[in-house]
């Protein structure tokens, strides 16, 4: 793919003295802590800044050019830039951006979603995904009476507090594996600690123990239907089915965290597979590349927002359903019809055994996962059931973020989580064979290395 001098040039300008993204990292120092508004942009020695993106390729300021297979964290599923979707927006900044009158471009994006997703009656639009798992949380907790949250352990939902516990859980302080610790942050409240029940995944008998413990107090379960954190791999079928079947007896709500996940089917992560959530939270694609969020569920729960009902959750927001991200979410919404789905299973297997044969070719044990357009790799020899197991076995493997770490240099963009990426409409086969013929290289040289 790549010439060899080309592909030198590219690590060389990045890492001299006087590349712009050295010089932009120093100034961002002196302005924000460790140089950024977000820990996901962190990079060794410093990032790549980029300038532009068009499509699936993204321009850096040293004017390299990479195939985008982060799509700013699974957020754009039409690349960057669409010229449709620009459009549209353009047209609305031109009317304004923002009322404090309502619109009608809330309520056709809210039309459109609820037509697609079986399992929702109603929406809200707030401005990030964590705010849609917030808002998911406080209703369960209005619509139960109750106060606690069980979550599972390693699983990432954003930066509220009750949902973040437990994200970052380690060896030294994670606990017994029938009993996991909530853990926290030195930022959260130490009520936490009793506030947040942390469950293993996959394994039910776990889990039903600690739901009943909790049972008069448990408003929800919040679970990712294919976390990001354990590998993309989503829970066993029959795990889901009896703890739905659990949270159901025990008066406990289930919320479904599909922020990252929606992208994997038309109509949604838990209809893909089989999951019946209470509620659902949403954010990422919906806002067709604009900041976005959102709580949806059924029409009894949801009825918690209502003010005509009193209003048990006070839901403002200065820029909730703002009409530019709307609009944007309601353009880019429309064109994921349920062909363009198909296409990206068609082409996720394709990375995903394209992966798994340069893994297998290198001798490298690890397997590829995901469903859709969301791919990951993780070690081991068969895909891990839970957070420790994903743990432990990445920990053995620190080659796989090298591998990542190496495909910048080969023309790919990878994000900091690794082996993990998500594909846009503007990919077909052309940007796939690019992909896979830098992960063989870059495997070949950190193996070599
Ligand atoms: C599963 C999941 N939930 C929630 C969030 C939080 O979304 P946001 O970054 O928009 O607050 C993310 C973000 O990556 C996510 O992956």
């Amino acid at each position: 793919m790549y010439a060899e001098s080309e592909r030198q040039l590219s690590t060389e300008r990045y890492l001299r003295e006087d590349s712009a993204s050295r010089s932009l990292y120093e100034r961002a120092l002196q302005v924000m802590p460790g140089g950024n508004s977000r820990h996901t942009l962190v990079m060794d020695p410093y990032p790549i800044y980029a300038t532009s993106g068009q499509g699936c390729i993204v321009t850096d300021v040293e004017g390299q050019e990479r195939i985008d297979f982060v799509n700013n964290y699974t957020s754009l599923i039409l690349g960057h830039s669409h010229p449709e979707v620009t459009d549209a927006v353009a047209e609305v900044i031109g009317k304004g951006t923002a009322f404090s009158l309502p619109t009608e471009t809330d309520i056709r994006l809210a039309e459109l979603l609820i037509e697609r997703i079986p399992y929702i009656d109603q929406i809200r639009f707030a401005n990030s995904g964590s705010e849609g798992v917030l808002l998911a949380v406080r209703a369960a907790r209005a619509a139960t009476g109750r106060s606690k949250i069980a979550k599972f352990e390693g699983c990432y939902h954003g930066i509220y507090d009750y949902a973040q516990a437990s994200d970052s859980s380690r060896p030294r302080n994670w606990g017994d594996s029938e009993r996991p610790a909530t853990t926290l942050e030195p930022s959260m409240a130490k009520s936490l600690e009793t506030e947040v029940v942390t469950l293993p995944l996959n394994d039910i008998e776990v889990c039903c123990e600690l739901i009943d413990e909790h049972r008069d107090d448990l408003a929800a379960v919040l679970i990712d239907p294919l976390p990001a954190a354990l590998g993309l791999i989503p829970p066993d079928p029959e795990f889901v089915t009896a703890l739905r079947a659990k949270a159901r007896k025990c008066g406990a709500l289930l919320i479904a965290d599909e922020v990252l996940s929606f992208r994997i089917d038309y109509r949604g992560a838990c209809h893909r597979l089989g999951i019946e959530p209470d509620l659902v939270a949403l954010g990422k694609i919906i806002g067709g590349g604009f900041p976005v969020g959102a709580v949806a569920g059924t029409a009894e729960v949801m009825s918690v927002f209502d003010h005509r009902d009193g209003e048990l959750v006070h839901h403002g927001g200065t820029y909730n359903g703002n009409p530019v991200t709307m609009v944007a979410g309601y353009e880019t919404m429309r064109r994921l019809t349920p062909d363009i789905f198909d296409k990206f299973d068609r082409l996720g297997d394709r990375v995903r055994d394209g992966l798994q044969q340069v893994l297998r070719r290198h001798g490298i044990e690890a397997v590829a996962t995901g469903r859709g357009s969301l791919f990951a790799v993780v070690p081991g020899t068969e895909p891990p059931k839970n957070f420790r197991a994903v743990f432990t076995a990445r920990s053995a493997a620190p080659q796989l973020q090298g591998i990542a770490r190496e495909m910048f240099n080969r023309g790919i963009l990878m994000g900091s989580r690794g082996l993990f990426g998500s594909l846009s409409t503007p990919m077909g086969d052309a940007e796939i064979d690019r992909f896979l013929e830098a992960a063989d290289g870059a495997a070949a040289h950190v193996l070599a290395a």
